[in-house]
């Protein structure tokens, strides 16, 4: 597993193994990409921003820029072969550049750590809303006891933190397993299992009578709605599913055989993670318009929506748990990817068995984590720039981080890295090398710029 010899085109190793097979990154990558992105976040944030046109801008930075950063980011990550900073500093000397892009590495590692804080949070409650649904707490109950369920549940903080540490736990237990072991194991079943139930859901959706309407908000755009701000809130979507701007994939990237087509390995994630979250919103919109909720009421959107549609379904206790349960492991196999960064970091400059630095990433993560589960409850008065807390770091991370880091990896793959490299990392240069050489080098670095100066106001 630990091959230490170059590849034949004199390409390095990496130092942590490889994945198994193309199929195994190809999962591990949409492990990471689908989560409660897809079905939390995605929802409530085309909710509170209008909906349509909220969408449309999302899956364009989707396709125009998700897609070639995240291909940069492959493409760094396998020729450099190592964590996101070491790779970065390599790459820069070596293609004539500095080694102070290492600091990209770096904001990559500390995004990676600021994003889980929170995450894990939210997958805590996604956890214990897996033991409210075996207990059958939703059977039968309206919108209005679904939505004190809710409140009460984060209203309390030591709930919430112990859900948190749990999750925390887990996740560190997995990235301490390591590359082959723990992380592809994960993810093998999940993403079928949750497409399967997701499209369960539609069926009730349509049942609610209240479809038509849920997917006209969905698709149906109102500009007028639409902010600077709620455009870059989009774009920060785009990047958070998809995983990019903060080296997780370009560390999983460093594990990818020779062989395997970053093109069509891409290609298959964007697809599969949109494919989810366009779902859910078509799940979750039909349901919110039916019982006459907010679609604009916030992160709590999801955990009122569907409890209240498995209280009314027959089967709903079965129904829950099991989505309830894949929330879990689909949040799980995201959360390796976020903690992966900093841990081969201290695996490879800090002489840390991959146990050790698992353990210590995971402790700092749980501690960062409190800001967010007290952000519902006991500080949930104190705000400043954006709101709580929780508001602060999600919008630092997401939209600040994220974009900055998809600008300079972008950048680094289509201006600093010669032709060579990337053609050589992306299989020659034909129609799709040159598509997306122009999308890397012009539309993603000068339209992520763009909204953002425009979102905060210095253009
Ligand atoms: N993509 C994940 C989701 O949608 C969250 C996420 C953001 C992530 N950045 C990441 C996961 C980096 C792994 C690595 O839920």
């Amino acid at each position: 597993m630990l091959s230490q010899q170059a590849g034949d085109s004199g390409r390095r190793a990496s130092l942590h193994g490889n994945w198994s097979s193309r199929m195994a990154f190809i999962l591990a990558v949409t492990g990471s990409a689908v989560g409660l992105g897809n079905i939390w976040k995605f929802p409530y944030i085309a909710g509170a921003n209008g909906g349509g046109a909220f969408v449309i801008v999302y899956l364009f930075c989707v396709f125009l820029i998700g897609m070639p950063v995240m291909m940069s980011e492959i493409l760094i990550g396998r020729r450099g072969r190592r964590n996101p900073i070491a790779t970065m500093a390599l790459l820069g000397e070596e293609e004539g550049s500095s080694r102070q892009w290492q600091w990209v590495g770096v904001l990559g590692v500390l995004g990676g750590i600021l994003i889980l804080s929170y995450y894990s949070v939210i997958a805590g409650w996604t956890l214990a809303y897996v033991e409210r649904s075996i207990t059958g707490q939703f059977t039968g109950a309206s919108a209005a006891e679904i939505g004190a369920l809710f409140a009460e549940f984060t209203g309390d903080w030591k709930q919430v933190a112990l859900a948190h540490t749990v999750f925390m736990a887990l996740a560190t237990l997995v990235v301490a397993r390591g590359v082959e072991r723990g992380l592809e194991q994960a993810v093998r079943f999940m993403v079928p299992a949750l497409l399967v139930l997701m499209l369960a859901l539609l069926g009730y959706a349509i049942s609610t009578g209240s479809f038509g309407r849920g997917v006209a908000f969905l698709i149906e755009p109102n500009f007028a709605a639409l902010t600077w701000d709620g455009v870059l809130v989009a774009m920060g979507q785009a990047f958070f599913t998809l995983s990019i701007g903060m080296g997780a994939v370009m560390a999983y990237g460093a594990y990818l055989p020779e062989e395997t087509s970053i093109m069509h390995a891409s290609a298959a994630v964007v697809i599969a993670d949109t494919g989810i979250a366009v779902l859910a919103g078509m799940v979750i919109f039909p349901i919110v318009f039916a019982n006459g909720l907010d679609p604009a009421s916030g992160p709590g959107l999801v955990f009122e929506t569907l409890p209240l549609a498995f209280g009314q379904m027959s089967g709903g206790v079965v129904f829950a748990t099991i989505f309830f349960i894949l929330l879990v492991f689909a949040a799980w196999t995201s959360s390796l990817g976020l903690m992966e960064p900093a841990v081969a970091w201290l695996i490879e400059h800090r002489n840390r068995t991959r146990r050790q630095a698992a353990v210590m990433v995971g402790m700092l993560i749980w501690i960062i984590g409190f800001g967010t589960v007290l952000s519902f409850n006991e500080l949930e008065g104190f705000r400043f720039l954006r709101g709580t807390i929780y508001d602060n770091v999600d919008y630092l991370t997401s939209n600040v981080m994220l974009p900055l880091g998809g600008v300079f990896i972008s950048i680094f793959a289509a201006w600093v890295m010669c032709r060579n490299s990337t053609a050589d990392e992306l299989g020659g240069a034909g129609n799709a090398y040159r598509a997306w050489r122009f999308l890397a080098r012009f539309v993603a670095p000068i339209a992520i710029l763009f909204v953002f100066f425009q979102a905060v106001g210095v253009i």
